[in-house]
């Protein structure tokens, strides 16, 4: 029968064994590697925290610096740091789409970026679109495809469609239903954002405001 105080495979005389093989290690090359990670842990205290770090990046083409714990997001640090409240924080858990901002050319969830990792990155939220007093294209066809109700899932909803025509400058219905796939409008307004999507794609809307095809 086993012995429940010495499990197969493993006996203090290996232990012993290993310990001894990892003491000549460590007293051979552990030294110097030790202090490695000793120096780069302070580097990562340094930028991680746990105070509040000095943060900086770009943001709507300038650049920002904030002090903040890390663990706070990207979302709160543009709303509460910042004053940017156009980013909206709705679910704040990565399901509705309502802070979606720009990262590097990407679309990313603000609320659930840490704003440790947008260090040295270029940010474009919705105050950034409009250029030179004018607002994007895609702001304007929203506008006039009357594309919001209670307006509060609209900035993300903008934010995505302008991604989404950085990448396809001329989206089918489909890819547009697809590319705003992880927004949420509690308002029921998807036709209008399809239809205000494609027009500012230069292409005809296809659906009236009741849906039907026209
Ligand atoms: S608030 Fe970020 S995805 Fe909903
Ligand atoms: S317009 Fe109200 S949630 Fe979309």
């Amino acid at each position: 029968m086993p012995d429940p105080n010495h499990p197969p495979g493993f006996s203090r005389r290996s232990f012993m064994k290993t310990v001894g093989v990892s003491a000549t290690v460590t007293t051979l090359s552990g030294i110097a590697e030790a202090h490695a990670l000793a120096r780069e842990q302070a580097e990562a205290d340094k930028l991680f925290g746990p105070g509040p770090v000095a943060i900086a990046f770009t943001v709507n083409g300038k650049a920002v610096e904030v002090r903040v714990e890390p663990s706070m997001t990207l979302a709160d640090a543009l709303r509460l740091e910042l004053g940017l409240t156009g980013t909206k924080v709705i679910c704040d858990r990565g399901s509705c789409g309502g802070c979606c901002v720009i990262v590097n050319g990407k679309l990313a969830n603000a609320c659930m970026t840490l704003v440790s990792d947008v260090q040295g990155a270029s940010i474009t939220t919705v105050e950034g679109l409009a250029q030179g007093g004018k607002l994007d294209p895609v702001q304007e066809s929203f506008l006039r495809h009357d594309a919001l109700q209670c307006g509060y899932c609209t900035p993300g909803f903008i934010v995505a469609t302008r991604v989404l025509l950085n990448d396809v400058p001329k989206p089918t219905l489909d890819q547009i239903k697809k590319a705003l796939g992880g927004n949420i409008c509690r308002c029921g307004t998807y036709t209008n954002i399809f239809n205000a999507a494609l027009e500012a794609s230069g292409q005809a809307p296809i659906m009236d405001q009741k849906g039907a095809s026209e």
